[in-house]
């Protein structure tokens, strides 16, 4: 996996993954709708909307792995979903099929499977339970990689992502579960990209908190050995005072099943 494209690159994660994957690849193409600082040694930027496939097709010339985090990376109206994680993220796949791209690495989400309930341990075999519209389609372009490793041979990885900060640190009560910090989700993706042989694989992209709830076997099996631990911050979290609301707490989605909820909770087992 020499020559890598992320989509994304702009945002909070791909700006982090730019730095933390620097000169470790003999290209790295940066690939996003917003500006982004000037090209470095081993570097490419290029303007790119998921929307367009014929932009998407460009930017795929020559690349062996995609790593895709454009899109919508919260709750939004079902257009804006539709249109940047749904068609958006089907491009990106189809793209990358037709130009012979070798792996996919899919910027998954916990909120895939936010309303199993946070007091049972999670794997990758679990069914889709999405919180939100996002989830749905987190959902599906873990469904759209699934067809593409098992229909026309593409490496498929996807990462469901839990808590990635801006600014590196939990915040809030939920974040002792889900947290992952800066150099841990690097790591991540980094074995996601360098291992040498999978056809389809779901894992978590979370520290190694204490808190966890997230049986992270097929993160293990990439290599990933994360290194921190959210329960750093536990004492500091409790002093603000800050708590989890008590039906959130209840899902392993926490925030994102409360939105617009108007269903009972006692029924969702
Ligand atoms: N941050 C988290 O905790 C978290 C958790 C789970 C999953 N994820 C996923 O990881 C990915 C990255 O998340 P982030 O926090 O860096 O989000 P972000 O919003 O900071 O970055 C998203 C990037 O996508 C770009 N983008 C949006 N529409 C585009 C389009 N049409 N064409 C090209 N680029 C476009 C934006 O310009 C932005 O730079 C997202 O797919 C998100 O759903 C993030």
């Amino acid at each position: 996996m020499k020559r890598v494209l992320i989509t994304g690159s702009a945002g909070h994660i791909g700006r982090v993954l730019r730095e933390g994957l620097k000169s470790r690849y003999p290209l790295i193409r940066l690939a996003d709708i917003a500006a982004q600082a000037p090209a470095q040694a081993g570097e490419e930027i290029v303007k790119v909307d998921i929307t367009d496939p014929a932009q998407l097709a460009h930017a795929m010339e020559g690349i062996d792995c995609v790593v895709h985090l454009a899109g919508i990376a919260d709750e939004d109206t079902w257009e804006r979903i539709h249109r940047m994680n749904i068609e958006g993220c089907y491009n990106v796949f189809e793209a990358a099929r037709v130009a012979g791209v070798k792996r996919v690495i899919f910027a998954s989400s916990n909120h895939a499977v936010g309303f199993h309930r946070r007091d049972r341990m999670i794997d990758d075999q679990v069914t889709p339970r999405p919180d939100s519209r996002y989830g749905v389609s987190k959902v599906f372009g873990e469904a759209v990689g699934r067809l593409y490793a098992d229909k026309y041979g593409l490496s498929v990885a996807c990462l469901r992502i839990g808590s990635f900060r801006p600014d590196d640190k939990p915040t809030a009560p939920r974040h002792l579960y889900t947290w992952i910090s800066h150099r841990d989700t690097v790591q991540l993706v980094q074995r996601a990209i360098d291992h040498p042989d999978y056809h389809f694989v779901v894992a978590y992209g979370v520290s190694n908190n204490a808190r966890n709830r997230w049986d992270n076997s097929n993160a293990r099996l990439l290599g990933y050995r994360p290194q921190d631990d959210a329960e750093r911050y536990a004492s500091e979290i409790v002093s603000t005072g800050a708590q989890e609301d008590e039906r959130e707490a209840l899902f392993h989605g926490g925030f994102g099943c409360l939105v617009e909820f108007a269903g009972t909770v006692e029924e969702i087992d």
